[in-house]
């Protein structure tokens, strides 16, 4: 991921200006990018080979655990080396493009609950009034959780994961509102400013998930964050409504069972907290302490008779 950020960055590498710098030989100054090329392609197959690999000798042991690698593989012993090649490359790039996206916003969502302890006990309470102590939600119920729906909407728009950076070229030239778009313009769009927008969400620094809420049921009209978090047109993220889905259901889970505290000085009274980034894609907090504690010894046992004998040894 460190090498696709290097590559992704506009402006990284003179070549970008000067096409024809890509004739250079690698050992010339200008043509620093001929020289990381190597690594970068060796960076690459190993996360497709490496993951992959260890799935397959799972399988052929017998305790594979269900994934993607899995699904699209069925038996291996009857598989065509083209599919392979296929299912490869798209588990690599549902992972490369999946797992640290899906994570930071996670992480968001975190930070968002030390911070507004308001909104952690609204959804609480309405996760102990529709679910009850004997389970755990699932994207089944989303439509009875309104509160938690509209809580996960403004994750995804309070802090963009990806507020900018995937760089696009026009195909054609094209026309907006007047401007021309030559062919072969590089356009960079800016998720961060419609995040932004006071017209569409006033008070947009405000953590607020009850401005998708009306009369109880959520409300998105035309503010839904999911049409710029995720991008739109050709590229628009594949894995959009499976991260929605993953997300839900890990927030959904993670408010039933724990309470999510601020970070507490050295008398035991909360301490201050602010929100810094780094410097990463996607976008991520800088490591920030918290307490995350079971809210019950119900919330406690309902996760024991859920987690396998493993997980909870690696607890
Ligand atoms: C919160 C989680 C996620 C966010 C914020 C996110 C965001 C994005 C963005 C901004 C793009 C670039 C679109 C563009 O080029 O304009 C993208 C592309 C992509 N995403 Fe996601 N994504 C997420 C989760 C996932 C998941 C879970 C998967 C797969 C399981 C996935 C698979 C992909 C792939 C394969 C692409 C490249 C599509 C292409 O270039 O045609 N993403 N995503």
């Amino acid at each position: 991921m460190r090498s696709f950020n290097i590559a992704f960055t506009l402006g990284e590498y003179h070549v970008e200006q000067f096409p024809f710098l890509r004739y250079l030989p690698s050992w010339f100054p200008l043509a620093n990018f001929k020289r990381e090329l190597p690594r970068w392609r060796a960076d690459a197959s190993r996360l497709r080979d490496v993951p992959w690999d260890a799935a397959m000798e799972a399988m052929s042991r017998g305790n594979a655990t269900p994934s993607m690698a899995s699904t699209l593989i069925g038996d291996p012993s009857d598989t065509v080396e083209e599919d392979v090649i296929i299912a490869k490359g798209a588990s690599a790039s549902a992972y490369a493009a999946g797992a640290d996206t899906t994570f930071a916003t996670f992480t968001m969502f975190v930070a968002a609950m030390v911070l507004l302890p308001k909104a952690q006990r609204l959804a609480q309470a309405e996760l102990d009034a529709v679910i009850g102590p004997d389970r755990l939600p699932t994207v089944s119920d989303k439509s009875s959780l309104p509160y938690i729906s509209a809580l996960i909407t403004e994750v995804f728009r309070w802090q963009p994961v990806v507020p900018t950076g995937v760089i696009h070229l026009a195909m054609e030239e094209d026309e907006y509102r007047g401007y021309r778009i030559p062919r072969g313009t590089v356009v960079i769009p800016n998720p961060w400013a419609y995040s932004r927008d006071p017209a569409v969400y006033p008070d947009p620094e405000e953590f607020r998930p009850e401005r998708y809420l009306r009369d109880g049921k959520v409300e998105l009209g035309d503010r839904g964050p999911a049409a710029f978090v995720f991008r739109y047109g050709r590229r628009v993220c594949p894995g959009r409504y499976f991260a929605e889905e993953l997300l839900f259901t890990t927030i959904a889970s993670v408010l039933h069972c724990f309470n999510i505290s601020p970070p507490r000085n050295e008398w035991g009274e909360p301490a201050k907290f602010e929100l810094k980034f780094l410097d990463t894609s996607p976008m991520l907090p800088e490591p920030f302490e918290c307490g995350i504690r079971p809210r019950s010894m119900i919330a406690k046992e309902l996760l024991r008779a859920l987690c396998s004998e493993s997980e909870l040894r690696a607890l």
